[in-house]
């Protein structure tokens, strides 16, 4: 199994999730979250403290996929949906998963995703 996780731009929502239901993924999950990328932003003093002001908005998914065909597939969709091609486009993450299981189930492995 193979969890991949994409940090995109707030207004590519939509985009990337009807990206991700046009080729069927059994299941996502998405977060607001704050980050910042190679430009590292910046700093400014606020009464008197530096003050990290360079985070900005995203939107981060996370799918889980059963096979290496698969994450092909879900990474192509997400570059190909978030694209815009100006700084900030976003990034895409990906790595080996040690377990799932289906509460309902209590389905394990490849079960638990299909
Ligand atoms: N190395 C990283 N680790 C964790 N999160 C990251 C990393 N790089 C980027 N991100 C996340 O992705 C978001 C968008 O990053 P961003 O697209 O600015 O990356 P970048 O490397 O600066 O590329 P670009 O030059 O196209 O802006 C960041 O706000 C952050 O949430
Ligand atoms: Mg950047």
């Amino acid at each position: 199994m193979i969890k991949i996780e994409a940090i995109v731009r707030e207004e590519k929502l939509e985009d990337v999730k009807s990206a991700l239901n046009a080729i069927e993924v059994n299941g996502i999950t998405v977060f607001q979250v704050m980050g910042c990328g190679a430009q590292k932003g910046w700093t400014e003093t606020v009464r008197g403290s530096q003050v990290d002001v360079s985070l900005l908005p995203k939107v981060k998914f996370e799918i889980v996929v059963s096979s290496e065909d698969w994450e092909k597939k879900v990474i192509e969709a997400i570059q190909q949906s978030a694209f815009t091609g100006k700084i900030g486009d976003g990034k895409i993450f990906s790595y080996d998963l040690r377990s799932a299981m289906r509460i309902r189930t209590r389905e394990t492995g490849y079960d638990a995703l299909n």
